[in-house]
């Protein structure tokens, strides 16, 4: 069903697993497949030069989905999300305790990353030997891997900051790095950029070759790179990226039938399932200009984990490994909520959605759990749920509501036949602390009711969005604000605000408006929160805009061991053991 680029990455994987097996362990950024024959070999026909690009992409769906580390990089430790229960699951990028340079986490994405670059280094050093004959051919695969590289990069100069670059392929470790300031990176991933803006399709012709990157997908990575690029400067120089930043998410915006994207006109259809299930151009998402590629297709299994953010949002709704909730058992529809849950939203998140007018609250978390297995009230239960005894004896259908967890407060849970948790079970909200957390409301965004063969298996197929077309007004409105164009800020956030107002039974759209003297950081911030919360975005952006402190610290109680140091990540322990140079190269502040 699913095809893409699929087949030939598969060629790809396997050259990968061989070298992986096969392969030395010193220094995390060496990682060399083109050292290979075999590479060698396909770097230098137009065919094999473009399943060895098909490789390069493989890094997008490991990142984003197929692998927690991304997830766990970019959005809990933030003012979203609690580790549910306070357990000590990835407790360093959780709540910054006991985090070292010896984070697994961050050492797997740094290795993730700089494979990618060096199969983007390696191509792009190699082009003029594949043999192309068109030089359209030939810039717009160059542009795909410039597009990755840069894709890449900016994920490693945003989260370690002035670390390695390298442009070159590298054929053996690197044993004596160097640092490079943030300042190069970006000239790099812009001018990267820029190149990939000019030399790649709008789409891929006949045969949609989904999860590519497109002209779309490349100048949205401009406009956001701008915008981080921004922060890092002061006075004019601020100012003219600023600039940069809004003229260019503006030209997404403005060309957005062009690049074939659109916003749908409801917020709940961009999370349909079935427009991230397909990859004919009639049924894609329409409001993705990046995707995360998955395939049903079981030989492309890049490391036997399958494509797991199904997962990680859910809550303990089927009673795994205790009592079950009357009337519930875990299902498909429901998803897999054994053993893998791990982010309960904040009471702020949930706070900051005014659900009475703004319909993105309901399309992106669940509250209500229908009865999935008739069940007759018994005493026991009527006691561990704290229900009134007359309860006893009372049936639940299929169909039946047979959970509600909610951010409402609950008057009469007693006398309700359903297991009801509500605000003040879960949050204490005068301080925003948690009061229980293995119950709570789930963000639905990533959930996969159509693809995944079991209930209790991991991995689903549909694709991931890694960047879609409503970031863009949020990064003009941004760059906007810190132009102090407040009012024009105002309507890019009113384009959102108006798709995401209810229109019926009551038209909010009015509303929901809002005006310049609304327009500020924080405000921002929170309208990225209602928009975009869970898209693998939230500690970049409050790491951009410096945020990340103080928001913490106003939403996230859970998280007392933040300081500044933290928001830039540490460059890993194996990586500081691998090279010879690591006094002179230096860990990276503030961790031991
Ligand atoms: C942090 O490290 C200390 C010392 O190794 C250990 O006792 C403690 O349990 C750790 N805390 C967490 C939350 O892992
Ligand atoms: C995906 O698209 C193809 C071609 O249009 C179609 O045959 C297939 O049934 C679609 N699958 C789903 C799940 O819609
Ligand atoms: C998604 O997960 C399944 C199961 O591991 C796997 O077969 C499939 O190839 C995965 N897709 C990708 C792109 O990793
Ligand atoms: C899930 O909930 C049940 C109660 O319904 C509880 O007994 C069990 O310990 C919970 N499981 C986990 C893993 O927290
Ligand atoms: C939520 O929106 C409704 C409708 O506009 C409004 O009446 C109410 O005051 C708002 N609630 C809060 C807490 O702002
Ligand atoms: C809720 O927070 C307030 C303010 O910090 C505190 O006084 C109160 O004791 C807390 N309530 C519970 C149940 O923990
Ligand atoms: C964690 O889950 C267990 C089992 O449901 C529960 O007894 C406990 O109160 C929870 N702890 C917190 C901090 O929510
Ligand atoms: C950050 O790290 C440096 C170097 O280890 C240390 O001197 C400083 O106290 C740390 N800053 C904070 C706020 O903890």
């Amino acid at each position: 069903m699913k095809n893409k680029i699929i087949v030939q990455r598969y060629i790809w994987v396997l050259v990968v697993l061989v070298l992986a097996v096969s392969g030395c362990t010193k220094g995390l950024n060496e990682y060399n497949p083109s050292g290979s024959a075999t590479a060698d070999l396909l770097w230098s026909t137009p065919q094999g030069f473009i399943t060895n690009v098909n490789g390069a992409y493989s890094y997008v769906p490991y990142l984003y989905g197929n692998d927690e580390n991304q997830l766990f990089l970019s959005e809990p430790g933030t003012d979203l999300w609690y580790n549910y229960n306070k357990t000590s699951y990835d407790v360093d990028l959780t709540q910054y305790q006991n985090f070292t340079s010896a984070s697994n986490p961050v050492k797997g994405v740094w290795t993730t990353l700089y494979k990618g670059i060096n199969q983007c280094n390696a191509g792009i050093g190699r082009i003029g030997g594949a043999g192309f004959t068109s030089i359209t051919d030939r810039n717009q695969r160059e542009a795909e891997l410039r597009f990755l590289r840069a894709f890449y990069y900016w994920h490693v100069v945003e989260s370690w900051g002035n670390v390695i670059l390298d442009t070159l392929e590298t054929q053996s470790p690197n044993l004596t790095p160097k640092r490079s300031p943030v300042t190069d990176f970006y000239k790099l991933i812009i001018s990267d950029l820029q190149f990939a803006a000019t030399w790649l399709p709008v789409t891929y012709g006949g045969t949609w070759e989904y999860g590519r990157a497109t002209q779309g997908a490349a100048l949205g990575l401009l406009a956001r790179a701008y915008l981080s690029r921004a922060y890092y400067s002061t006075g004019t120089e601020a100012n003219s990226y600023y600039q940069l930043a809004k003229n260019t998410a503006d030209q997404v915006i403005n060309n957005a039938a062009a690049y074939q994207v659109s916003l749908y006109s409801n917020y709940a259809d961009l999370w349909n399932p079935a427009s991230r299930d397909n990859d004919s151009v009639a049924l894609r998402n329409k409001e993705a200009l990046f995707v995360a590629t998955f395939s049903t297709n079981t030989a492309i299994d890049i490391n036997g984990n399958g494509n797991r953010t199904n997962l990680w949002f859910l809550t303990n709704y089927s009673g795994y490994s205790g009592n079950a909730i009357p009337g519930l058992t875990i299902s498909i529809k429901y998803g897999n909520d054994q053993k893998n849950r791990r982010f309960m939203p904040t009471w702020a998140l949930l706070n900051f959605y005014n659900d009475t007018m703004d319909a993105r609250y309901a399309a992106s978390f669940q509250e209500v759990w229908l009865c999935n297995k008739a069940y007759t009230w018994t005493a026991a239960d009527a006691t561990t749920f704290g229900k009134n005894a007359g309860i006893v004896g009372t049936q639940l259908k299929v169909g039946d509501t047979a959970m509600w967890i909610t951010k409402k407060r609950v008057a009469n849970k007693a006398a309700l036949k359903y297991v009801v948790f509500d605000r003040d079970t879960t949050y204490n909200i005068s301080n925003n602390a948690i009061n229980y957390g293995d119950r709570y409301v789930v963000l639905t965004k990533h959930m996969d009711p159509i693809t995944k063969t079991g209930t209790t298996t991991y991995p689903g197929y549909l694709n991931l969005i890694v960047m879609r077309l409503a970031e863009m007004y949020l990064i003009a409105a941004e760059a906007d604000l810190q132009l102090t164009n407040k009012a024009e800020a105002a309507t890019y956030i009113n384009v959102l605000r108006t798709r995401a107002a209810k229109k019926t039974p009551v038209d909010y759209t009015a509303a929901m408006q809002v005006s310049a003297n609304d327009i500020t950081l924080d405000f921002i911030l929170d309208e990225r929160a209602r928009e975009m919360c869970g898209e693998y975005q939230r500690w970049f952006d409050l790491k951009r805009t410096g945020m990340l402190g103080s928001r913490i610290q106003r939403y996230n109680p859970d998280i007392t061991n933040f300081n500044s140091n933290y928001s830039i990540r540490p460059v890993p322990l194996a990586e500081l053991q691998a090279i010879t140079n690591a006094a002179d190269f230096g860990p990276t502040p503030g961790y031991n």
